[in-house]
């Protein structure tokens, strides 16, 4: 998350909140996530589903359904794979708009994630400042 949200600060975007969601309550997450206009979810794999406090807040998202939002996904694994899709599901299920590169580390993101990361928070300063 520091480093897309220092893409995000590079591109001149600095009005930017972090969230750990297994330390913050549900509706502190949802009141900011109700505010901006952006959102990165970051998550590892856990039991080839999603970190649940993440899974936890989709859900509550879903029901929500709120629209017109842009998300940036980042997804870490162990073996297995499977939590990032959820994430991607969530966001096409309320069409969002999907920001690019999404990305996928093997265990602790190394250089090469952490770039596109930074890449990932670049793309959505711009896409925040044209509109
Ligand atoms: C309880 C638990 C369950 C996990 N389940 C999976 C899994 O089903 N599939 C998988 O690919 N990785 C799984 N992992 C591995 C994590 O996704 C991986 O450790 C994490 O993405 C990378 O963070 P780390 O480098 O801090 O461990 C699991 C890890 C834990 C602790």
């Amino acid at each position: 998350m520091e480093s897309a949200a220092r893409g995000l600060c590079q591109g001149k975007f600095e009005d930017i909140r972090i969230h750990d969601v297994s330390r913050v309550h549900l509706s502190y997450l949802i009141r900011d996530i109700w505010k901006y206009k952006a959102i990165i979810f970051a998550s590892p794999t856990y039991d080839a589903h999603l970190f649940p406090p993440m899974a936890h807040l989709l859900h509550m998202l879903d029901l929500k359904g709120l629209k017109n939002r842009i998300a940036g996904i980042i997804g870490t694994y162990g073996w297995s794979g499977g939590g990032l899709k959820y994430i991607r599901e969530f966001v096409e299920k309320n069409n969002w708009e999907l920001l690019e590169p999404i990305v996928e580390a093997n265990f602790t993101p190394n250089e090469e994630d952490l770039q596109k990361c930074y890449e990932l928070g670049l793309n959505c300063s711009q896409n925040l400042l044209m509109r």
